[in-house]
């Protein structure tokens, strides 16, 4: 038995590792909420003011020493819960669970987790989409000025700078940004540069894309010089000239490398000339490395992040971002695929102008990159603020732009229209389809359309794509659809109480797609109050896994910088230089992590109100499944019998996310506060007892054949 003592002297970390003795842990004020439930449960703790100090007897086995250490400083809040349940006399009632392994239930749906984003809280733009420069087309809205651009002069140049609605690069894009230099040469430059999402991330060794389209009055302007250039020193980190520009609309290319510089988000973009006249610019655009290199791609940390995710389908394009508050405003997928110059841009509903450099192909190379499938939902005639095409003539167009999209994901290259657009733009082979949704949240269309339109749309494609399962955002009187997409927002405390709920839903309904669900607690991400609300909510959709075939969180992501959130509580968090995952992602990434095929016949007997479990089993890996969410403060004691097992393992891996209380979260500036703990236990078999803690999330994985 080894047990720690933390020396007092040391600000945070400190402490040795003593045999018998108390352990003794100096605690900085941040975690005084800590200090005060270890002092309700009768503990011995000293404060003196800048500092805290507890000592506790409580005896715990490390594997060794490193391993301490890392647990300690990494997890102080994850580990003091851990101690808890073993310092804690106060514990839940002991339960028993029983589980049957010859008796399946049902089987799991393959694809039960899967993700749902669109372009809220900087989702795309400003988010997963790479693109560095912000309001790229001019097409931004402002206060003053033209968002997110201003004139550099160095030296002695003059420059004024407007837009120019008379003039752009192409049909789509007819509005630019005029510059014009009234004095300058080539070491007193005139132009101007580009904030960036919150600034801009440059990273050492780098080598940055770029892009613009330009033309100038005469041709004597010369070329452009494009630099990285660092906010307080104004220092160039990387630059590079163009072609001298001429008198017609012209795309220019460029690359921007860094050296040993110091990897930063304080950093703009300045697009500079060394001559007098007037230069238009549009479509100004630099991308980091992205994604599996993808051209026009996506950011690599918070790829990875959904891919830890270990999702199964991508709902796309929302949400609301599909409805638009307008008709006009709706995700028109046709003007989101081609070459960027040809793509007008629109509002999103949530107050920002869409670049769509995220558009319908970039969706799909997204699920092809995580190799996931895609679930399109398709504009159905309703939008945000009341606007509905009613069912019949006047819908036909969007019925057959719904077909269109469809024949663009899945048609033929050789053969069909769309196809050959697909394979024109660089992917010759179809996407995998199953899901097809009609519209969003109809239920919010008070004109009582939806059925209508829904049939419409089912009877037209149904007709021509019998094998495709189709999404009503709502249930529906008159036909059985064949899938209904149901949305959930909670509280912690209300998903405890609906974790029932679907267990006595009709079988012989329409089958359910939990298309968006949250915990609403914290923001900008939740936090691990949230995570156990989730975490519960996730025991019942396993359960229920027969009926629920598709679920995702909502929203995924959010830029943390101020004016970046719209909507309050989400899953990912970022700024332009890094990102992290609320408790709820780890929450979720554990449960899609370990998941079964199949669902077992279980019983739970005695325990808290607020304990959770489920268990799932993988008959052909030989895995059993559990998820165990104590909700309580309280451990829970559980005895685990697993019957009709041959052979089950004498040991299992136990990963734990854990907190002192439910408030703690992670930050941008605390990314790892709250992360599972992943660790053996020992001493499984057919019958055996866990003590799962107060307030966290376990998985157990348990070899059984
Ligand atoms: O996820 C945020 C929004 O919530 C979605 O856009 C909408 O479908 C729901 O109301």
């Amino acid at each position: 038995m080894t047990i720690f003592a933390v020396s007092r002297t040391t600000k945070n970390t400190g402490y040795s590792c003593l045999d018998n003795a108390l352990i003794s842990l100096s605690v900085k004020p941040r975690y005084s909420n800590v200090l005060a439930r270890w002092r309700l449960l009768g503990l011995h703790t000293i404060d003196t003011g800048k500092q805290s100090h507890v000592t506790l007897g409580i005896k715990k086995t490390f594997p060794e020493r490193g391993e301490m250490f890392k647990d300690l400083r990494v997890g102080l809040v994850t580990l003091s819960a851990v101690m808890l349940a073993v310092a804690s006399s106060a514990q839940s009632p002991k339960a028993t669970l029983s589980i049957q392994l010859d008796k399946p239930l049902h089987a799991v749906s393959p694809t039960l987790y899967g993700l749902m984003t669109e372009e809220i809280n900087y989702s795309y733009d400003g988010g997963l989409y790479a693109e560095m420069v912000r309001n790229r087309t001019f097409y931004d809205h402002g206060w003053s000025g033209i968002p997110r651009w201003n004139l550099v002069h160095i030296g002695n140049a003059e420059a004024t700078m407007s837009v120019d609605e008379t003039s752009g690069p192409s049909e789509a894009l007819p509005r630019s940004l005029l510059l014009k230099v009234e004095k300058a040469d080539p070491e007193d430059q005139a132009g101007v540069r580009n904030e960036g999402y919150w600034g801009m991330a440059v990273r050492p060794g780098t080598t940055y894309t770029g892009s613009f389209y330009a033309k100038a009055d005469a041709g004597d302007v010369g070329p452009v010089r494009i630099a990285l250039i660092g906010d307080s020193t104004g220092t160039a980190l990387a630059s590079a000239t163009s072609e001298p520009l001429t008198t017609g609309w012209k795309k220019y290319e460029f690359t921007l490398k860094t050296g040993s510089v110091e990897t930063s988000s304080e950093n703009h973009l300045s697009l500079t000339v060394g001559h007098a006249g007037k230069v238009w610019l549009s479509l100004v655009s630099l991308l980091p490395p992205t994604y599996k290199n993808r051209e026009n791609g996506n950011r690599v940390d918070l790829m990875e992040k959904l891919a830890a995710m270990h999702p199964k389908f991508l709902r796309l394009p929302g949400g609301n971002y599909l409805e638009g508050d307008t008709i006009e405003e709706r995700f028109d997928w046709k003007a989101t695929v081609g070459p960027l110059v040809d793509r007008p841009t629109h509002r999103s509903p949530w107050e920002y102008q869409s670049s769509d450099g995220l558009g319908l192909l970039e969706f799909l190379e997204w699920t092809e990159d995580l190799q996931i499938q895609p679930v399109l939902a398709v504009y159905a005639g309703y939008s945000l603020k009341g606007a509905h095409v009613p069912p019949g003539p006047g819908l036909t167009p969007y019925v057959e732009d719904a077909l269109d999209e469809i024949e663009f994901l899945t048609g033929d290259a050789a053969s069909t229209k769309w196809g050959a657009i697909r394979a024109k733009l660089g992917h010759p082979a179809p996407f995998p389809l199953k899901y097809v949704e009609i519209g969003n949240e109809d239920t919010f269309d008070h004109s009582g359309s939806y059925e209508g339109r829904y049939a419409q749309f089912y009877k037209a494609i149904k007709t021509r794509y019998p094998q495709l399962q189709l999404i009503a955002t709502m249930p529906l009187k008159q036909m059985k659809p064949d899938v209904v997409d149901d949305h959930y927002y909670e509280r912690s405390d209300e998903f405890f109480d609906l974790v029932k709920h679907y267990d006595n839903v009709d079988r012989n309904g329409p089958k359910i797609f939990v298309g968006e669900w949250a915990t609403r607690e914290g923001g900008p991400t939740t936090n691990f109050g949230a995570a156990l609300g989730d975490a519960a909510w996730m025991t019942s959709m396993e359960r229920n896994s027969d009926l629920i075939v598709m679920a995702a969180y909502a929203p995924l992501f959010v830029n943390v910088n101020p004016g970046g959130m719209q909507w309050e509580s989400d899953l990912i968090g970022y700024d332009a230089l890094s990102s992290y995952g609320a408790p709820s992602y780890y929450a979720q990434s554990m449960f899609a992590a370990y998941l079964g095929t199949e669902v077992p016949a279980s019983t739970l007997q005695g325990g808290s109100h607020r304990f959770f479990y489920s268990v799932t089993r993988d008959a052909t890996k030989g895995k059993v499944y559990l998820k165990l969410v104590n909700a309580n403060s309280t451990p829970q004691p559980l005895e685990i019998n697993l019957g009709g097992a041959g052979k089950v393992g004498a040991s299992g891996i136990l990963v734990t996310l854990g907190a002192a209380d439910p408030a703690e979260t992670n930050t941008i500036s605390t990314p790892t506060r709250i992360v599972p703990v992943k660790t053996t236990l020992k001493d499984v078999g057919s019958t055996f007892s866990h003590t799962v803690p107060g307030y966290s999330v376990q998985v157990l994985e348990i070899s059984a054949q």
